[in-house]
């Protein structure tokens, strides 16, 4: 019964009210019907979670906790099972070579699925992006973690953090799987250009990148929650806890053994600052620690995480990460959801069977093996996070900010990020002979290598698709041949092969040669290298080139390699690391418009047998040391 049919009751009361406002109080009582406190933004956030909380089926809270891929997803499953986040896996994009808008459309779409469903609660749209917004054509990509790490430049990370997540808004994403807190070990690991650095204290600063992502946290909002502000903002993921750094000879998702101590200076410090700093979620690691899975481990999660480090936003699993709990993935699907939810994971990137998810996890509830307690707990984290990022108000992708894809404005940002990147490891023989910079103005150069010509390998793994590729039509951007071309004099000759033999080297009178060499593009787990070796043909091209004409080698590489046995024979040589799409940045500073500044962000060894070996071994006998990196000054223009 409602309030204005009880008052009516009364004839005389009933009759004056007619007369005078019935009409009024007809529209206050209709309006208090269809108010729903948790739709007012002007009621506190915690005020607007329990009243949704208190309106939610038991389906509807499993579906929050619940994250599909969009290949074969529909809106209509995102309704019909109230999924709470719809992701792009690695390389799973609406269509090849996909438009801003393209991607914005079909956001929408999903969006539009969500928000018809009883309660309309709208999905949070999440994608990797690691150096940029690399899955979408034309993005800008920026260099990997391991080159930034070697700027130093935290100020530079937030600025990129900033137009990474305009970047995320332009295609109509709020939500990045970023920033990656490893703190690699061991460079034989495939994700080691994924991790700003060895030295705990370099990936700690970086966490300002959250700032970027999320936006700076006002005063007035407590230490430690979740907060993300403004329509060209995103929700961001530290990742992934705890530990993927430390393992095992470097091999991806193994075993992390190591002391509390170790555990807390090393690899726990970044986590900690980015609480601090606001983050809205943290990704699980596929690695286990002292043998258990991080993925079951309530001890670290729940207990440590949540409760020591007062994290309040939400936990999430990483892709297919509950399934490999058990060994095989996916043998005893029942015991990894189990274990993962008791464990204290919030939302599971399921990603695609979620009927079995929902079922399995249904089950568990309702058979009061996981208690009620554990779902609200999850649910509630969960709308917290989209509460805080205002996505009831602004659920829809903003179109307007379509061309901030790939501007000319981050592109700059990242040519900039590119030349502080660089470290200069060998520059002549002694400082008396410096062969950088190199002039612009000569007759004839050499540019060689596998590398000098390939935006794939130069953006490496994580780009357009998950490995990574080889070639120059796959998005926009600047090779480091290009580069070149566009910083030289026009009166200079560039000879260009990406393999010559000694004969020919000799023959032609080259005043000095570009060599860049590396590896190919890799990510997880295929990544991962017992030898650390150049990519064939690489040795070759050095030693077909160096020796016989003043030659630069570029190493365009994700970690240290062997490099000790060719040493002798290079005249100038540059780790580049991963760069990106701005080549720019590297003929910025060969040519000396800029000079290098960028420092080793990680040790380089002699041999591979020395590993690993950290800055502050016993037995440190590096290559270079943690933190070297010679300089160079600007050539004063004339
Ligand atoms: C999506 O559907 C296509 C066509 O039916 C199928 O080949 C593919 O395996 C499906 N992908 C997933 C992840 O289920
Ligand atoms: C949005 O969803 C409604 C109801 O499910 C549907 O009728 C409508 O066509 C959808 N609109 C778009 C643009 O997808
Ligand atoms: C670590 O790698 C070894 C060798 O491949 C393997 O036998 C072991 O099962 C792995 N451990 C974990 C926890 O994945
Ligand atoms: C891991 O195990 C070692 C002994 O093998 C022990 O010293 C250490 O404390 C354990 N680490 C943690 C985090 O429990
Ligand atoms: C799954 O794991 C649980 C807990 O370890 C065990 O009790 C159960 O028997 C397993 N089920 C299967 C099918 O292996
Ligand atoms: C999803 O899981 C269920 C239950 O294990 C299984 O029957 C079904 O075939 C799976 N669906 C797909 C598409 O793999
Ligand atoms: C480059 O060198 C050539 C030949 O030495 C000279 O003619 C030309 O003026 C130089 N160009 C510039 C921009 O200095
Ligand atoms: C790039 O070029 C290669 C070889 O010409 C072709 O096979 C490939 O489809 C092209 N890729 C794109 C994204 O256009
Ligand atoms: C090689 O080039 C230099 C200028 O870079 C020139 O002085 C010299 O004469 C050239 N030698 C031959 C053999 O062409
Ligand atoms: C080094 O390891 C890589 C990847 O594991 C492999 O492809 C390559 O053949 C190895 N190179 C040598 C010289 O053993």
């Amino acid at each position: 019964m409602t309030r204005s049919s009880k008052i009516i009751s009364t004839p005389i009361v009933g009759l004056f009210l007619f007369f005078c406002c019935w009409t009024n109080m007809e529209k206050a009582a209709a309006e208090e019907e269809n108010y729903i406190k948790y739709k007012d933004p002007k009621q506190p956030m915690n005020a607007r979670i329990k009243d949704l909380m208190k309106r939610m089926t038991l389906a509807e809270k499993i579906g929050q906790m619940v994250q599909l891929d969009r290949e074969n997803m529909t809106a209509e499953i995102v309704r019909d099972y109230k999924i709470g986040s719809v992701i792009s896996g690695a390389g799973s994009v609406p269509r090849l070579k996909a438009s801003a808008l393209d991607w914005t459309n079909m956001v929408n779409y999903f969006q539009n699925g969500s928000l018809s469903s009883r309660l309309g609660i709208p999905i949070m749209y999440g994608i990797d992006a690691v150096h940029g917004h690399h899955n979408v054509y034309k993005a800008t990509v920026f260099p990997h973690n391991i080159g930034l790490g070697a700027t130093r430049d935290k100020e530079l990370v937030k600025k990129i953090g900033i137009a990474t997540a305009l970047e995320i808004r332009a295609t109509g994403i709020n939500y990045a799987f970023a920033p990656l807190l490893a703190v690699c070990r061991d460079p034989r690991w495939g994700k080691c250009y994924e991790s700003y650095s060895e030295d705990p204290k370099i990936v700690t600063e970086m966490t300002d990148i959250i700032y970027g992502l999320q936006g700076d946290i006002p005063n007035n909002v407590r230490k430690g929650l979740p907060f993300t502000g403004g329509k060209d903002k995103v929700a961001a993921c530290a990742k992934q806890f705890v530990g993927d750094g430390g393992t095992t000879n470097g091999i991806n998702e193994n075993n992390t053994v190591i002391d509390w101590h170790g555990l807390l200076s090393i690899h726990m410090p970044a986590y900690d600052q980015s609480i601090i700093k606001g983050v809205s979620t943290i990704m699980v690691s596929y690695s286990s620690l002292n043998g258990t899975k991080m993925h079951a481990n309530r001890d670290l999660v729940t207990d440590f995480l949540k409760k020591t480090l007062k994290f309040r936003g939400f936990v999430i699993s990483d892709w297919l990460g509950i399934d490999k709990i058990t060994y095989p993935p996916h043998s005893n699907y029942s015991y990894s959801v189990f274990a993962s939810v008791q464990a204290g994971i919030d939302m599971v990137m399921v990603p695609y069977n979620y009927t079995e998810f929902i079922d399995t996890l249904t089950d568990h509830v309702n058979n009061k093996r996981i208690p009620m307690s554990r779902i609200n707990d999850a649910v509630k984290r969960i709308l917290k996070v989209k509460f805080s990022m205002g996505l009831f108000e602004n659920p829809w992708a903003d179109q307007t900010f379509v061309n901030k894809l790939g501007s000319q404005a981050h592109r700059d940002l990242a040519r900039e990020a590119v030349r502080k990147s660089l470290v200069l490891l060998k520059n002549g023989e002694n400082a008396d002979s410096p062969v950088l910079p190199l002039p612009k103005n000569t007759s004839k150069i050499l540019i060689a290598g596998t590398h000098a010509n390939n935006l794939g390998y130069q953006c490496g793994g994580w780009t357009m698709t998950w490995q990574g590729l080889s070639g120059n039509n796959h998005t926009a951007g600047t090779t480091i041949l290009s580069a070149i071309a566009a910083a030289i004099d026009p009166n200079t000759e560039i000879v260009y092969s990406e393999n010559p033999d000694s004969e020919f080297v000799q023959s032609n009178n080259f005043s000095y040669a570009i060599v860049a060499v590396g590896e190919h593009p890799y990510a997880e787990t295929f990544g991962d290298s017992p030898n650390l070796t150049i990519a064939e043909p690489g040795p070759n091209v050095i030693n077909n080139v160096c020796g016989r004409v003043k030659c630069v080698v570029l190493l365009v590489s994700g970690r240290p390699l062997v490099i000790e046995p060719h040493i002798r024979s290079i005249d100038a040589l540059v780790a580049a690391w991963l760069p990106g799409t701005e080549g720019h940045g590297i003929a910025d500073v060969l040519f000396g418009d800029y000079g290098f500044t960028g420092r080793l962000p990680r040790t380089w060894f002699k041999t591979v047998d020395q590993l690993p070996m950290n800055v502050g071994d016993p037995h440190y006998d590096p290559l270079y040391p943690f933190g070297y990196g010679l300089t160079t000054n600007p050539i004063e223009s004339s």
